[in-house]
Protein backbone atom coordinates (compact mmCIF):
# COMPACT_ATOMS: atom_id res chain seq x y z
CA UNK A 1 0.00 0.00 0.00
CA UNK A 2 1.44 3.41 -1.16
CA UNK A 3 0.51 5.92 1.60
CA UNK A 4 1.11 8.53 -1.53
CA UNK A 5 -1.20 6.89 -3.74
CA UNK A 6 -3.95 5.16 -2.05
CA UNK A 7 -6.55 3.51 -4.18
CA UNK A 8 -9.09 3.80 -1.22
CA UNK A 9 -9.58 4.50 2.27
CA UNK A 10 -11.45 2.35 4.76
CA UNK A 11 -13.86 4.24 7.24
CA UNK A 12 -14.24 2.90 11.25
CA UNK A 13 -16.61 5.30 12.21
CA UNK A 14 -19.30 2.67 13.30
CA UNK A 15 -16.10 -0.08 14.53
CA UNK A 16 -15.67 -0.33 18.38
CA UNK A 17 -18.85 0.27 19.84
CA UNK A 18 -22.56 -2.28 19.93
CA UNK A 19 -24.51 1.37 20.49
CA UNK A 20 -23.17 3.07 18.21
CA UNK A 21 -23.58 0.88 14.95
CA UNK A 22 -27.03 -0.26 16.53
CA UNK A 23 -28.12 3.73 16.67
CA UNK A 24 -26.81 4.72 13.68
CA UNK A 25 -25.79 1.79 10.94
CA UNK A 26 -28.85 -0.52 12.71
CA UNK A 27 -26.63 -3.00 13.06
CA UNK A 28 -24.19 -4.60 14.90
CA UNK A 29 -21.34 -6.40 13.48
CA UNK A 30 -18.96 -9.17 15.59
CA UNK A 31 -15.49 -8.86 15.81
CA UNK A 32 -14.44 -11.21 14.25
CA UNK A 33 -15.93 -10.13 10.92
CA UNK A 34 -13.99 -7.01 11.53
CA UNK A 35 -10.85 -9.15 11.67
CA UNK A 36 -11.78 -10.71 8.37
CA UNK A 37 -12.63 -7.27 7.21
CA UNK A 38 -8.89 -5.97 8.16
CA UNK A 39 -7.47 -9.70 6.36
CA UNK A 40 -9.73 -8.69 3.44
CA UNK A 41 -7.84 -5.37 3.49
CA UNK A 42 -4.76 -6.31 3.56
CA UNK A 43 -4.90 -8.75 0.79
CA UNK A 44 -6.70 -6.26 -1.45
CA UNK A 45 -3.68 -3.65 -0.55
CA UNK A 46 -6.09 -1.38 0.62
CA UNK A 47 -5.26 -2.12 4.31
CA UNK A 48 -5.27 2.33 4.92
CA UNK A 49 -7.83 2.46 7.87
CA UNK A 50 -9.08 6.17 8.76
CA UNK A 51 -9.25 6.99 12.59
CA UNK A 52 -10.26 9.27 14.87
CA UNK A 53 -10.39 9.26 18.84
CA UNK A 54 -14.71 10.15 19.06
CA UNK A 55 -15.20 7.04 16.55
CA UNK A 56 -17.46 4.42 18.11
CA UNK A 57 -18.08 6.72 20.87
CA UNK A 58 -14.04 6.50 21.43
CA UNK A 59 -13.59 2.54 21.25
CA UNK A 60 -12.79 2.12 17.13
CA UNK A 61 -8.98 2.75 17.67
CA UNK A 62 -8.78 0.59 20.79
CA UNK A 63 -10.18 -2.10 18.88
CA UNK A 64 -7.78 -2.00 16.21
CA UNK A 65 -5.13 -1.84 18.17
CA UNK A 66 -6.60 -5.07 20.22
CA UNK A 67 -6.72 -6.38 16.55
CA UNK A 68 -3.35 -5.94 15.75
CA UNK A 69 -1.57 -3.21 13.46
CA UNK A 70 0.78 -4.69 12.35
CA UNK A 71 0.85 -4.27 7.94
CA UNK A 72 -1.87 -1.82 8.39
CA UNK A 73 -1.36 1.69 7.28
CA UNK A 74 -3.15 4.36 9.78
CA UNK A 75 -4.75 7.54 9.32
CA UNK A 76 -5.55 9.12 12.40
CA UNK A 77 -7.00 12.97 13.38
CA UNK A 78 -6.54 15.80 15.88
CA UNK A 79 -10.00 17.03 16.85
CA UNK A 80 -10.00 20.46 18.50
CA UNK A 81 -12.99 20.63 19.94
CA UNK A 82 -14.91 20.60 23.53
CA UNK A 83 -11.40 19.97 26.09
CA UNK A 84 -8.97 19.58 23.15
CA UNK A 85 -8.34 22.58 22.21
CA UNK A 86 -4.90 24.39 21.75
CA UNK A 87 -1.70 22.85 23.28
CA UNK A 88 -3.57 19.61 23.09
CA UNK A 89 -2.36 18.00 20.00
CA UNK A 90 0.54 15.87 21.93
CA UNK A 91 -1.72 14.78 24.73
CA UNK A 92 -3.82 13.52 21.92
CA UNK A 93 -1.92 12.03 19.74
CA UNK A 94 0.10 10.34 22.81
CA UNK A 95 -3.39 8.45 23.55
CA UNK A 96 -3.81 7.47 19.90
CA UNK A 97 -0.41 6.07 19.46
CA UNK A 98 -1.08 4.18 22.79
CA UNK A 99 -4.19 2.53 21.72
CA UNK A 100 -2.29 1.56 18.17
CA UNK A 101 0.99 0.11 19.95
CA UNK A 102 2.49 2.52 17.75
CA UNK A 103 5.28 4.67 17.58
CA UNK A 104 4.09 7.11 14.64
CA UNK A 105 1.20 7.38 12.52
CA UNK A 106 1.57 7.51 8.57
CA UNK A 107 -1.18 10.58 8.78
CA UNK A 108 -2.57 12.90 10.71
CA UNK A 109 -5.40 14.84 10.37
CA UNK A 110 -6.51 18.30 11.73
CA UNK A 111 -10.30 17.82 11.76
CA UNK A 112 -11.56 21.14 11.92
CA UNK A 113 -10.20 24.59 11.00
CA UNK A 114 -10.34 25.67 14.49
CA UNK A 115 -6.68 27.82 15.01
CA UNK A 116 -5.41 26.37 12.28
CA UNK A 117 -1.86 28.48 12.48
CA UNK A 118 -1.18 26.94 16.60
CA UNK A 119 -2.61 23.63 15.88
CA UNK A 120 -0.49 22.76 12.47
CA UNK A 121 2.67 24.54 14.65
CA UNK A 122 2.24 21.69 17.33
CA UNK A 123 1.86 19.29 14.17
CA UNK A 124 4.90 20.43 12.99
CA UNK A 125 6.55 19.51 15.74
CA UNK A 126 5.49 16.13 16.26
CA UNK A 127 6.09 15.61 12.56
CA UNK A 128 9.97 16.30 13.11
CA UNK A 129 9.94 14.07 16.34
CA UNK A 130 8.94 11.41 13.89
CA UNK A 131 5.82 10.82 15.38
CA UNK A 132 3.55 11.71 12.37
CA UNK A 133 4.51 10.55 9.00
CA UNK A 134 2.33 12.63 6.87
CA UNK A 135 -0.04 15.57 7.43
CA UNK A 136 -3.57 16.62 6.11
CA UNK A 137 -6.78 19.09 6.75
CA UNK A 138 -10.23 18.37 7.10
CA UNK A 139 -13.69 19.58 6.11
CA UNK A 140 -11.52 22.76 5.42
CA UNK A 141 -12.63 25.36 2.54
CA UNK A 142 -9.83 26.13 -0.55
CA UNK A 143 -8.80 29.35 1.69
CA UNK A 144 -8.06 27.49 4.95
CA UNK A 145 -6.38 24.81 2.86
CA UNK A 146 -4.02 27.68 1.48
CA UNK A 147 -3.31 28.77 4.75
CA UNK A 148 -2.20 25.76 5.84
CA UNK A 149 0.11 24.53 3.37
CA UNK A 150 1.86 28.06 3.68
CA UNK A 151 2.51 26.84 7.76
CA UNK A 152 3.27 23.59 6.90
CA UNK A 153 5.95 24.64 4.28
CA UNK A 154 7.63 27.11 6.78
CA UNK A 155 8.84 23.59 8.38
CA UNK A 156 9.12 22.36 4.89
CA UNK A 157 6.25 19.98 5.16
CA UNK A 158 4.37 19.16 2.09
CA UNK A 159 0.42 19.12 2.93
CA UNK A 160 -0.44 15.74 2.58
CA UNK A 161 -4.28 15.85 1.53
CA UNK A 162 -7.49 17.14 2.14
CA UNK A 163 -10.18 14.87 3.94
CA UNK A 164 -13.81 16.96 2.82
CA UNK A 165 -17.03 14.92 2.28
CA UNK A 166 -17.30 14.31 -1.45
CA UNK A 167 -20.25 12.04 -3.67
CA UNK A 168 -22.58 11.94 -6.69
CA UNK A 169 -24.71 14.59 -4.22
CA UNK A 170 -22.31 16.37 -3.03
CA UNK A 171 -19.61 17.88 -5.53
CA UNK A 172 -19.23 21.63 -4.00
CA UNK A 173 -15.59 21.10 -3.24
CA UNK A 174 -15.04 20.32 -7.03
CA UNK A 175 -17.48 23.54 -7.84
CA UNK A 176 -15.56 25.45 -6.00
CA UNK A 177 -12.32 24.91 -6.91
CA UNK A 178 -10.71 22.84 -4.07
CA UNK A 179 -10.34 19.53 -6.12
CA UNK A 180 -8.76 20.97 -8.68
CA UNK A 181 -6.12 23.33 -6.19
CA UNK A 182 -5.26 19.95 -4.49
CA UNK A 183 -4.72 18.00 -7.74
CA UNK A 184 -2.65 21.47 -9.50
CA UNK A 185 -0.59 21.20 -6.63
CA UNK A 186 -0.15 17.66 -6.09
CA UNK A 187 -2.22 17.37 -3.08
CA UNK A 188 -4.62 14.35 -2.39
CA UNK A 189 -8.41 14.97 -1.82
CA UNK A 190 -9.70 12.19 0.31
CA UNK A 191 -13.44 12.19 -0.12
CA UNK A 192 -15.20 10.88 3.28
CA UNK A 193 -18.79 8.90 3.01
CA UNK A 194 -19.15 8.56 -0.80
CA UNK A 195 -21.63 6.37 0.05
CA UNK A 196 -23.83 9.31 1.70
CA UNK A 197 -24.13 6.83 5.00
CA UNK A 198 -25.22 3.90 3.30
CA UNK A 199 -28.02 5.85 1.09
CA UNK A 200 -25.75 5.73 -2.57
CA UNK A 201 -26.79 1.94 -2.98
CA UNK A 202 -29.11 -0.48 -4.64
CA UNK A 203 -32.23 1.04 -3.79
CA UNK A 204 -34.46 -2.23 -4.09
CA UNK A 205 -32.25 -3.99 -1.44
CA UNK A 206 -34.12 -3.75 1.96
CA UNK A 207 -32.22 -2.80 4.25
CA UNK A 208 -33.63 -0.97 7.50
CA UNK A 209 -31.62 1.79 9.05
CA UNK A 210 -31.79 4.80 11.15
CA UNK A 211 -30.11 6.88 8.35
CA UNK A 212 -33.18 5.83 5.90
CA UNK A 213 -35.73 6.61 8.06
CA UNK A 214 -33.98 9.96 8.95
CA UNK A 215 -33.54 10.72 5.43
CA UNK A 216 -36.67 9.13 4.23
CA UNK A 217 -38.15 11.87 1.84
CA UNK A 218 -34.84 12.75 0.42
CA UNK A 219 -34.20 9.05 -0.35
CA UNK A 220 -37.62 9.24 -2.35
CA UNK A 221 -36.10 12.70 -4.41
CA UNK A 222 -32.71 10.34 -5.25
CA UNK A 223 -34.89 7.71 -7.80
CA UNK A 224 -33.52 9.85 -10.85
CA UNK A 225 -29.86 8.76 -9.80
CA UNK A 226 -30.83 5.63 -8.67
CA UNK A 227 -31.80 4.93 -11.87
CA UNK A 228 -28.65 5.87 -13.66
CA UNK A 229 -26.48 4.22 -10.83
CA UNK A 230 -28.28 0.64 -11.70
CA UNK A 231 -28.31 1.10 -15.07
CA UNK A 232 -24.52 1.76 -15.12
CA UNK A 233 -23.97 -0.72 -12.74
CA UNK A 234 -25.98 -3.69 -14.58
CA UNK A 235 -23.92 -2.29 -18.17
CA UNK A 236 -20.63 -3.16 -15.99
CA UNK A 237 -21.89 -6.05 -14.13
CA UNK A 238 -21.04 -4.11 -11.19
CA UNK A 239 -22.63 -3.26 -7.58
CA UNK A 240 -24.86 -0.63 -7.33
CA UNK A 241 -22.79 1.55 -4.69
CA UNK A 242 -19.76 0.27 -7.02
CA UNK A 243 -20.83 3.29 -8.97
CA UNK A 244 -20.88 5.71 -6.15
CA UNK A 245 -17.23 4.87 -5.16
CA UNK A 246 -15.66 3.96 -8.97
CA UNK A 247 -17.19 7.48 -9.72
CA UNK A 248 -15.11 9.32 -7.08
CA UNK A 249 -12.07 7.26 -8.08
CA UNK A 250 -12.85 8.47 -11.52
CA UNK A 251 -12.91 12.05 -10.33
CA UNK A 252 -9.59 12.00 -8.31
CA UNK A 253 -11.30 12.02 -5.24
CA UNK A 254 -9.83 8.90 -3.21
CA UNK A 255 -13.09 7.11 -2.11
CA UNK A 256 -13.43 6.38 1.67
CA UNK A 257 -16.12 3.50 2.77
CA UNK A 258 -17.50 3.08 6.00
CA UNK A 259 -16.67 -0.79 5.32
CA UNK A 260 -17.29 -3.59 8.07
CA UNK A 261 -17.75 -6.84 6.24
CA UNK A 262 -14.97 -8.36 4.19
CA UNK A 263 -17.46 -8.20 1.02
CA UNK A 264 -17.34 -4.55 1.29
CA UNK A 265 -13.64 -4.43 1.46
CA UNK A 266 -13.51 -6.06 -2.14
CA UNK A 267 -16.43 -4.16 -3.31
CA UNK A 268 -14.16 -0.94 -2.70
CA UNK A 269 -11.27 -2.26 -3.72
CA UNK A 270 -12.84 -3.21 -7.34
CA UNK A 271 -14.91 -0.19 -7.42
CA UNK A 272 -11.46 2.19 -6.68
CA UNK A 273 -9.44 0.88 -9.30
CA UNK A 274 -12.60 1.55 -11.92
CA UNK A 275 -12.66 4.01 -14.10
CA UNK A 276 -15.89 5.31 -15.33
CA UNK A 277 -16.37 6.79 -18.63
CA UNK A 278 -16.94 10.49 -19.39
CA UNK A 279 -20.44 9.92 -20.74
CA UNK A 280 -21.33 7.36 -17.50
CA UNK A 281 -19.94 10.53 -14.92
CA UNK A 282 -22.08 12.95 -17.30
CA UNK A 283 -25.19 11.54 -16.73
CA UNK A 284 -24.79 10.85 -13.10
CA UNK A 285 -23.98 14.42 -12.64
CA UNK A 286 -26.81 15.48 -15.01
CA UNK A 287 -29.06 13.25 -12.98
CA UNK A 288 -27.62 14.62 -9.30
CA UNK A 289 -28.06 18.27 -10.41
CA UNK A 290 -31.59 18.08 -11.59
CA UNK A 291 -32.73 16.46 -8.02
CA UNK A 292 -30.18 19.07 -6.05
CA UNK A 293 -30.87 16.79 -2.89
CA UNK A 294 -28.48 16.83 0.01
CA UNK A 295 -27.87 14.87 2.77
CA UNK A 296 -24.75 15.59 4.67
CA UNK A 297 -23.61 18.34 2.83
CA UNK A 298 -20.70 19.45 1.87
CA UNK A 299 -19.31 21.44 4.87
CA UNK A 300 -21.88 19.64 7.72
CA UNK A 301 -19.16 20.22 10.32
CA UNK A 302 -19.18 24.05 9.81
CA UNK A 303 -20.86 24.62 13.30
CA UNK A 304 -18.72 22.65 15.31
CA UNK A 305 -15.57 25.02 13.84
CA UNK A 306 -14.84 27.19 17.31
CA UNK A 307 -13.87 30.79 17.15
CA UNK A 308 -10.45 31.37 16.36
CA UNK A 309 -8.38 32.11 20.23
CA UNK A 310 -5.84 34.98 20.10
CA UNK A 311 -2.33 34.29 19.88
N1 LIG B 1 -13.16 13.72 8.26
C1 LIG B 1 -14.41 13.72 8.64
O1 LIG B 1 -14.91 14.71 9.19
C2 LIG B 1 -15.26 12.51 8.42
C3 LIG B 1 -16.64 12.57 8.61
C4 LIG B 1 -17.40 11.44 8.39
C5 LIG B 1 -16.79 10.27 7.96
N2 LIG B 1 -15.43 10.23 7.81
C6 LIG B 1 -14.73 8.98 7.41
O2 LIG B 1 -15.32 8.49 6.24
C7 LIG B 1 -15.71 7.14 6.45
C8 LIG B 1 -16.86 6.77 5.55
O3 LIG B 1 -18.02 7.44 5.95
P1 LIG B 1 -19.24 6.72 6.67
O4 LIG B 1 -18.80 5.39 7.15
O5 LIG B 1 -19.79 7.67 7.64
O6 LIG B 1 -20.34 6.60 5.53
P2 LIG B 1 -20.40 5.84 4.12
O7 LIG B 1 -19.16 5.13 3.82
O8 LIG B 1 -20.92 6.83 3.14
O9 LIG B 1 -21.59 4.82 4.38
C9 LIG B 1 -21.50 3.74 5.26
C10 LIG B 1 -22.70 2.86 5.01
O10 LIG B 1 -22.54 2.27 3.71
C11 LIG B 1 -22.78 0.90 3.80
N3 LIG B 1 -21.85 0.20 2.89
C12 LIG B 1 -20.50 0.18 2.93
N4 LIG B 1 -20.00 -0.56 1.93
C13 LIG B 1 -21.06 -1.04 1.26
C14 LIG B 1 -21.20 -1.90 0.14
N5 LIG B 1 -20.13 -2.39 -0.50
N6 LIG B 1 -22.44 -2.19 -0.31
C15 LIG B 1 -23.54 -1.69 0.32
N7 LIG B 1 -23.49 -0.89 1.41
C16 LIG B 1 -22.26 -0.57 1.85
C17 LIG B 1 -22.51 0.51 5.21
O11 LIG B 1 -23.27 -0.63 5.48
P3 LIG B 1 -23.31 -1.43 6.87
O12 LIG B 1 -24.43 -0.80 7.60
O13 LIG B 1 -23.54 -2.83 6.47
O14 LIG B 1 -22.01 -1.21 7.56
C18 LIG B 1 -22.93 1.73 5.98
O15 LIG B 1 -24.29 1.69 6.29
C19 LIG B 1 -15.97 7.08 7.96
O16 LIG B 1 -16.00 5.75 8.44
C20 LIG B 1 -14.84 7.89 8.46
O17 LIG B 1 -13.65 7.13 8.50
C21 LIG B 1 -14.67 11.33 8.01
Amino acid sequence: MNILNPAAVIGTNAWGSKAYSRAVRGSYVPDDVLMDSMREAREQDIALFDMARDYGLGKAQKMLGSFGTDGITISAKYTPFTHYRKGCVRKSLMKDLEDFGREYVDVYWLHLPTDIEDHLEEIAQLVKEGKIKHVGVSNFTLDECIRSREVLLRHGIPLYGVQNHYSIICREWEKNGLLKWCHDNGILFWGWAVLEEGLLVDPRVRKKSPMKLAFNRKVKKLAPVYDVMIDIASQRGIKVPQVAMAYCASKGVIPMTGCRKPSQVKDLADASRMKLTKEETARLESASDKVSVKIMGADIFRPFVLKERKR
